[in-house]
């Protein structure tokens, strides 16, 4: 049963803060419908109310919580009861994980979890109706922290249980990011479904300060107090989040990319990826490996 919607159609998660919040709202100001997904559906109704007052657009609020997968297929389930179409596919939700280590409801890791294998499998419930309705663009919302894991993923610890380190789990969660894109854009290639990531540059929102309800499953570790306090030392002024935000908006809308895919973009502008990012064949090994760890919990 779907709702009538004949408008475009952007889903963005994690729309209910930061860069996810100003996505939705600059992507309803030009017209798309916008579905935006919160974990907690309280934070989620004050952003859309909000969004909507700033626009005069209607947005639609579902849940999605990417730690969970049952909430994923549940989520993914409700669009393609509701959506005949979807336009815009941006994968914004993230987090970094902050001086302590949890485990989604799964048992991954909760950067490599949230971030990447979360958005891993809703792409794949989601892809049939993103290339039945092309054209369509998937933004996904990596971060040039990804080059503090210089050496790539460590496959034999994908979930960091040996060793954990903020930064370095994080970074790792954003070259995932890089690697999804650039096999998924080879893959759909020819389907009129785009495939880009982007780094937003230093961005003041809420990212790095984890949530209570993570904490509640959090084992907090010692942090490299000094690595972290190197990295942040020099961090040009942050930007707004609707700043931020451009570059979001820009791939999921720009005219002069509608045909361009699989390109990584530092804010508006493509980027040389470094040679270990650029590796296609670390890529493929992460996407089988992803695809295995999402066989391991079968929808019931
Ligand atoms: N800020 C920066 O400088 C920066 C730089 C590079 C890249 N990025 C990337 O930008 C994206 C947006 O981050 P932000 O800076 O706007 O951070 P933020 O203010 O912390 O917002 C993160 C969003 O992700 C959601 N999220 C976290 N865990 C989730 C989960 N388990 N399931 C569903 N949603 C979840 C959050 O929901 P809750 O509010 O419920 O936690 C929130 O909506 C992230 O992918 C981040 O890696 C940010």
């Amino acid at each position: 049963m779907n709702n009538g919607v004949t408008q475009p159609v952007a889903i963005v998660t994690g729309a209910n803060t930061g860069i996810g919040l100003e996505t939705a709202l600059g992507l309803a100001e030009r017209g798309l419908r916008v579905v935006a997904t919160a974990r907690d559906p309280e934070r989620g109704a004050t952003a859309v109310a909000e969004i909507e007052r700033r626009t005069g657009k209607t947005v639609d609020l579902l849940p999605l919580d990417l730690a969970s997968f049952v909430s994923i297929r549940e989520f993914a389930a409700t669009v393609l009861d509701r959506y005949p179409r979807i336009d815009v596919l941006v994968h914004n939700a993230g987090l970094a994980p902050g001086g302590h280590r949890w485990e989604t409801q799964e048992g991954f890791e909760a950067a490599f979890g949230v971030n990447h294998l979360g958005p891993f499998l809703l792409t794949s419930l989601l892809r049939e109706r993103i290339i039945a309705r092309a054209p369509a663009r998937i933004v996904i919302v990596s971060s040039g922290a990804y080059r503090a894991a210089p050496d790539g993923l460590c496959f034999d610890d994908l979930q960091h249980r040996e060793r954990f380190h903020s930064l370095q789990v994080y970074a790792e969660s954003k070259l995932a990011n890089l690697y999804f894109m650039q096999i998924l854009a080879r893959q759909l290639a020819g389907s009129g479904v785009t495939v880009n990531a982007l780094n937003p540059g230093y961005v003041a929102t809420q990212l790095g300060q984890p949530r209570e309800a993570d904490l509640a499953h959090a084992v907090t570790v010692p942090r490299d107090n000094a690595a972290s306090n190197a990295a942040l030392a020099n961090l040009p002024e942050p930007l707004t989040a609707a700043r931020g935000a451009v570059p979001s908006i820009t791939l999921a809308t720009s005219p002069e990319l509608a045909t361009t895919t699989g390109v990584y973009f530092e804010r508006t502008k493509p980027a040389t990826l470094t040679p270990v990012a650029a590796d296609l064949g670390l890529a493929q090994r992460l996407w089988d490996e992803s695809e295995r760890l999402v066989a391991l919990h079968p929808a019931h």
